[in-house]
Formats: structure tokens, C-alpha cells, sequence
């Protein structure tokens, strides 16, 4: 069976961007491969890691489980969309990386998590990182990058 391309309309990062996909196409495929959008990184492909993390409508979403289809009429924000949100200063800061490439998913996930719960306590912050997996940093020093990103986020 021949899987045909279809025009596709997506809001990403606050633009209206058209462009050809299948049906089948994951919305991380798409962000990455027809859109050059490739902060969100491929990692296990089977929602394990959280590398692929995006955000949509407010929501941390693993866009490797995602058909770009599915994000019609929601506004996905990817890490390039972000513009120095405070928890990326804080994750540079706070040295929260080391290779880097969890990176961006781990700052989707703490940028959501923050914005859903200004008031985080250590309890809640543990639970909302066990969907990510960093392979060489340690999650002490995240854990201290979103603390010291909290503050800020209340304020906004
Ligand atoms: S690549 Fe999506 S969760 Fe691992
Ligand atoms: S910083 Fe290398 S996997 Fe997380």
C-alpha cells in the first residue's frame, strides 16, 4: 500500500506552518524531518525517555507517540519556541546537563510542570521527572534548576 502525502496545517511555536505529510507521520518525524524543528530528539521511539518532549496545549507530550495529524487545531511549542524561558537559564546555571541531548526534553517537561504547579514541592518534582531519562548528568542538579525557576514563573 502506497501511503500518500496530504497537505498538513499545524500552529507551531505561534506560526501557521503548512507542509506535506502521511497520516502515519509522528509528529516528532514531521517537526524534525519536513520542518527542521529538531530540539525535540529521537530517543527510544516508544515513549519511554522523554527526549522528544514537546508541549501541546499546555501539556508535555512525547511527540514520538504523536501523529502530526492528531496536533491539528492545538498549538505545539517546541524548545526553539521557548526564547529563554527561565528554566533554561537555570538548567545552564545550575549545570543540569552534561551531553546534553535529554536536554531539551527535560526543559519541556520542567517548563510544564512550573507552569502547573508554581508551588512544586520536592515530591511532586520527583514524580514529574520519572518520564524522563537522563543517561549522564545527575537529576539532583535539575531538580535544583527548576526550584530556582520557580520563583520566576510566578511572577509572570
Ligand atoms: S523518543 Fe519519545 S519517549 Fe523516547
Ligand atoms: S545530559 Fe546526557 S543524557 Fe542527559
Amino acid at each position: 500500500m502506497i501511503l500518500r502525502n496530504h497537505e498538513t496545517t499545524l500552529q507551531i511555536n505561534g506560526e501557521i506552518l503548512s507542509f506535506q505529510a502521511r497520516h502515519t507521520d509522528t509528529l516528532l518525524f514531521v517537526l524534525r524531518e519536513k520542518l527542521g524543528l529538531t530540539g525535540a530528539k529521537p530517543g527510544c521511539l516508544n515513549g519511554d525517555c522523554g527526549a522528544c518532549t514537546i508541549d501541546v496545549d499546555g501539556e508535555p507530550m512525547k511527540s514520538c507517540l504523536m501523529l502530526a495529524i492528531e496536533a491539528a487545531n492545538k498549538k505545539v511549542t517546541t524548545v526553539e519556541g521557548l526564547k529563554n524561558a527561565p528554566i533554561q537559564k537555570q538548567f545552564m546555571e545550575r549545570f543540569a546537563f552534561q551531553c546534553g541531548y535529554c536536554t531539551p526534553g527535560f526543559i519541556m517537561n520542567c517548563h510544564s510542570l512550573i507552569q502547573k504547579h508554581p508551588d512544586a514541592t520536592d515530591i511532586v518534582i520527583k514524580e514529574w521527572l520519572e518520564s524522563n531519562i537522563c543517561r549522564c548528568t545527575g537529576y539532583k542538579e535539575i531538580e535544583d534548576a527548576i526550584k530556582a525557576a520557580l520563583p520566576y514563573y510566578k511572577h509572570v
